[in-house]
C-alpha cells in the first residue's frame, strides 16, 4: 500500500524508509535506518525528482502510482547517480517509457555505465538552463562533489524550494515526520545529520562551500535533499552547520580523545588525560578505537576543536585500529584542529612519530610539541607528564 507525503499542494514525497540496512554504502552503520526521498511535482507537465535505491523500490512504485493517479510521467530528474537514488531508474523507465530523463551531461555516462543497454532519452542540462513544466520553472545548479561529480541541484523558484540532491540530508529513516519542524532535530537528528556530512560529504568542503554560495543568492523556503527530513521553518540551523563543517570549523571547544589500547595501560593514560582536562574545565570525549567504528569518531572531531590520538605500538608500527582511524580522518580532509600524541611501547616505541607522519598532510592540524611515551604501563611519575600534556592542550583553547 501507498505511504506519501504531501509536501506543498502540488509536491509530494514518494520516497521510502529502509530500516532493515544493516551499513549504508556497506560502510556505515545506520541503527535508524535510512530515507531515500523523492518527489513528484504534478504541474502541466509531471516531474519526478530521482529514484530510490533498490532496497525501498517496491513502495516507491506503489507512491508514483497512486500520486500520478492515471497521468504519464513527463519528466524525471536525475540529480545524482549513485544506486541509492538510481538503482530503480530502469524499472522506472519500464514502467513509464514517455518519461524523458533530464540530467547532466556526466549522468548521461553514468546511466549507460550503470545500466548497460538501457535505451533511454535523457535531456542533459547544465548551470542556469531552465525547464518550465507550468506554473513552476526549475533551474539548475551544479553540484560537482557533492558528492559524485555529475550531482545537479533543482531550484524551483515558484515555491522557494531547493531539491539539493545529498546536500542537507540525514541517516535516519522518516516515521511519519517528513519535515524537519515536527522533530526535534537538535536532539534526535543533528548527531546522525553530522555523522552522515562528514562521513559522506566531508572530504569535499570546498565543493559545499560553494554550493553554499550559490545558495545564498536564492530565495530558498524549503530544501528537499535525498536523504532525511525536508527543511521548511529554521532553515538557518542546518545551512549554519553545513557553513561550519564544509569550512572545517569547529562547532565547539573540546577535546576528543581516542585511544588504541592492547591491554588496557593507554586506555588508562586516556582516561586520566580526560579527567584532567575535565577538572581543568575542558569538555572531552573519549572513545576506544576498537570499539567505536571510525566513522562516528571522525564525526566526534568535526565537532571539536582538539582532539588526541593515544595508541599502542604493535609490530614497529600503529595498533591497526588507530591506523584506521588516521587513514579515515585523512581521507575525510581533517583541518583546523589541534592534536596532541600519547605513545605505548613495550620495548620500541614508535606510535608517536608514527601519528605525527599521519597528520603531517593534513591541513592545519597543529601537532603539539609534547607528548607522553609510555612503556608498558604508566611508571611514577608520569602522572605529571599527563598534567603537563593537559596544561598544553588547556592552554591552546
Ligand atoms: Fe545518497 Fe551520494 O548518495
Amino acid at each position: 500500500m501507498y505511504c506519501c507525503r504531501k509536501v506543498t499542494d502540488d509536491l509530494y514525497w514518494v520516497g521510502a524508509n529502509d530500516r532493515k540496512l544493516p551499513r549504508f554504502e556497506g560502510v556505515y552503520a545506520v541503527p535508524n535506518g535510512m530515507a531515500y526521498n523523492s518527489y513528484l511535482l504534478l504541474d502541466e507537465k509531471t516531474v519526478l525528482f530521482d529514484t530510490v535505491d533498490a532496497a525501498v523500490g517496491e513502495r516507491f512504485f506503489e507512491n508514483v502510482e497512486h500520486v500520478l493517479d492515471g497521468r504519464s510521467l513527463d519528466y524525471v530528474i536525475v540529480q545524482h547517480m549513485e544506486p541509492d537514488h538510481s538503482a530503480t531508474l530502469a524499472q522506472l523507465i519500464a514502467r513509464y517509457p514517455e518519461a524523458e530523463i533530464v540530467c547532466s551531461a556526466k549522468t548521461t555516462g553514468l546511466i549507460g555505465q550503470f545500466a548497460p543497454g538501457l535505451q533511454v532519452s535523457a535531456k542533459a542540462v547544465k548551470e542556469g538552463d531552465t525547464l518550465p513544466v507550468g506554473r513552476h520553472t526549475l533551474s539548475f545548479v551544479a553540484a560537482p562533489m557533492v558528492h559524485w561529480p555529475e550531482v545537479i541541484m533543482t531550484y524551483d523558484a515558484a515555491d522557494g524550494i531547493l531539491f539539493s540532491a545529498d546536500a542537507f540530508g540525514s541517516f535516519g529513516a522518516l516515521n511519519g515526520a517528513l519535515f524537519a519542524d515536527e522533530v526535534d532535530f537538535e536532539r534526535d537528528w543533528m548527531d546522525e545529520a553530522r555523522r552522515y556530512y562528514t562521513n559522506i560529504v566531508g572530504k569535499y568542503g570546498p565543493q559545499v562551500q560553494s554550493v553554499l554560495k550559490k545558495a545564498a543568492a536564492l530565495d530558498i523556503r524549503m530544501i528537499c535533499p535525498l536523504h532525511g527530513p525536508v527543511w521548511r521553518e529554521n532553515i538557518g540551523l542546518i545551512t549554519e552547520k553545513y557553513d561550519r563543517w564544509s569550512s572545517y570549523t569547529p562547532e565547539e571547544k573540546g577535546v576528543v580523545i581516542a585511544y588504541g589500547s592492547v591491554y588496557g595501560h593507554t586506555e588508562n593514560a586516556a582516561e586520566i588525560l580526560s579527567a584532567m582536562l575535565r577538572e581543568a574545565g575542558v569538555k572531552t570525549a573519549v572513545y576506544d578505537v576498537s570499539v567505536t567504528p571510525a566513522a562516528d569518531i571522525i564525526a566526534a572531531i568535526f565537532r571539536m576543536s582538539h582532539f588526541v590520538i593515544a595508541s599502542a605500538t604493535t609490530n614497529n608500527g600503529l595498533f591497526v585500529k588507530t591506523e584506521d582511524l588516521l587513514h579515515d580522518l585523512a581521507a575525510h580532509n581533517i583541518q583546523n584542529r589541534t592534536a596532541a600524541v600519547i605513545e605505548n611501547g613495550s620495548w620500541a616505541p614508535a606510535a608517536a612519530k608514527l601519528i605525527r607522519e599521519q597528520l603531517s598532510g593534513c591541513k592545519n592540524v597543529q601537532i603539539l610539541e609534547k607528548s607522553v611515551t609510555v612503556k608498558s604501563a604508566l611508571a611514577p611519575g608520569q602522572r605529571e607528564e599527563l598534567a603537563a600534556l593537559a596544561d598544553a592542550i588547556r592552554e591552546t583553547i
